[in-house]
């Protein structure tokens, strides 16, 4: 059999179980946009690329997003510096209803104009999917208009786009009072009317967002329509998130700075993966740490995500990400790797698909220009990526 593409002269970090982050000499080779070869000899190909040496990885995930909203928060950012707290912004009238404003306002068009630049900024780092949460339209038709304006951005560049509907993630205004009646709203009339656009459920447990009780109906909701659920969990209070997410099965639970060891058991037990997002942390002036030598001990996936939003991490790079998670965390250069890769893939239920570099998974790439694979995590603010390949097809950096 011919390939389309050979790439040669590689250093090849697989980041498969046996050796995730030792890099092998070898080939890697494509065909109808998947890996058709992996290994120390080269194949027939109709077009050979020489990587004179480069490191080459997954393409990068980043599996929690909040890409798609209008405007930005800059100025409660401005709040927040003069002490103000995310919750009292949030409790007054500030936070995630700001931005639902501005959203609701916006067209799909602007919406996809205004989500171009920082999806741009991600692709630029060699990522090749990203997820995209709805969560700032709290209305039906708002909520399908971000999640059109996700998958619309998923036509205009060549990048994988899992979308992800976040109905409950606060309390639209005109419901002030009646949190039950929303989330009747989210499961009756939201849920049902997604027709395709979303490819998981996610919901914010938490004080300022919707309690234990409101998200088991949110995910019986999206069990009905047969959608995988994620959680914002644990982010500034222990309402037990995680351990709920588990019982049903969840994809991740995300956050996980105030997780007890009840709710890292139960993720260990259900193969629900640690979603950790060190930019929120970091922004928000978080001090308690999420419980990585618990979430290790117990064999819990641990992946990496921007949380890219104008509230608590507008951010967008994965490279930070991972220096981040090092140097705040303590996670390992191997940890960080497999954090926007292989475990970031089985946070969108995609392990089948991409994550790592073997036969049969999407060629998804990124080329790096360094020597060892820990440069991609030391550096700050630099990027090395050579060129990124989506499906096969190479796309070179840009100036
Ligand atoms: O992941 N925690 C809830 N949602 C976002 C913040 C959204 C916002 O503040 O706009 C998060 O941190
Ligand atoms: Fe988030």
């Amino acid at each position: 059999m011919r390939a389309d593409t050979l790439w040669t002269n590689a250093r090849l970090l697989t980041m498969t179980p046996c050796r995730p982050v030792s890099a092998e000499r070898g080939t890697i080779a494509a065909r109808d946009g998947h890996i058709v070869h992996i290994g120390p000899d080269a194949v027939d190909a109709a077009r050979t690329i020489d990587c004179g040496g480069r490191l080459i990885t997954p393409g990068l995930i980043d599996c929690h997003t909040h890409l798609v909203h209008a405007g930005n928060r800059a100025a409660e950012f401005e709040l927040r510096l003069k002490g103000a707290s995310y919750e009292e912004i949030a409790r007054a009238g500030g936070g995630i209803v700001s931005t639902m404003r501005q959203t609701r306002e916006a067209s799909e068009a602007e919406l996809v104009e205004q989500a171009l630049p920082r999806l741009d900024a991600l692709i630029g780092e060699g990522v090749t999917t990203v997820e995209i949460k709805s969560g700032y339209g709290l209305d039906p038709g708002s909520e399908r208009k971000m999640l059109r304006a996700a998958r619309a951005l998923g036509e205009q560049r060549p990048v994988r786009v899992a979308t992800t509907f976040l109905g409950a993630h606060a309390l639209p205004p005109e419901f002030a009072g009646r949190a039950d009646a929303y989330i009747d709203a989210v499961c009756d009339d939201m849920l049902p009317a997604l027709g395709g656009l979303a490819d998981a459920v996610d919901a914010f447990c938490e004080g300022i967002g919707f309690s234990p009780a409101q998200v088991e109906r949110v995910f019986d909701a999206a069990r009905n329509q047969g959608l995988p659920v994620k959680l914002h969990a644990e982010q500034l209070s222990n309402l037990h998130g995680a351990a709920l997410a588990a019982r049903y099965g969840a994809l991740s639970a995300d956050h996980l700075e105030h997780l007890d060891e009840v709710g890292v058991a139960a993720m260990a037990a259900s193969g629900t993966v640690a979603t950790l997002l060190p930019g929120a942390y970091y922004f928000t002036r978080e001090t308690k740490l999420p419980p990585i030598d618990a979430l290790r001990a117990a064999g819990v996936p641990i992946a990496l995500a921007t949380d890219s939003n104008p509230g608590t991490s507008p951010m967008t790079s994965l490279l930070l990400v991972m220096n981040m998670a090092a140097t705040l965390f303590r996670m390992t250069v191997e940890e960080c790797l497999l954090g926007v890769t292989r475990n970031a893939a089985a946070a969108l239920g995609l392990s089948g698909e991409i994550g790592t570099l073997e036969i049969g998974k999407a060629c998804d790439l990124a080329i790096w220009n360094v020597s060892e694979p820990a440069e991609l995590v030391y550096r700050i603010g630099f990027n090395p990526l050579h060129a990124r390949v989506f499906g096969g097809e190479a796309t070179v950096r840009q100036a």
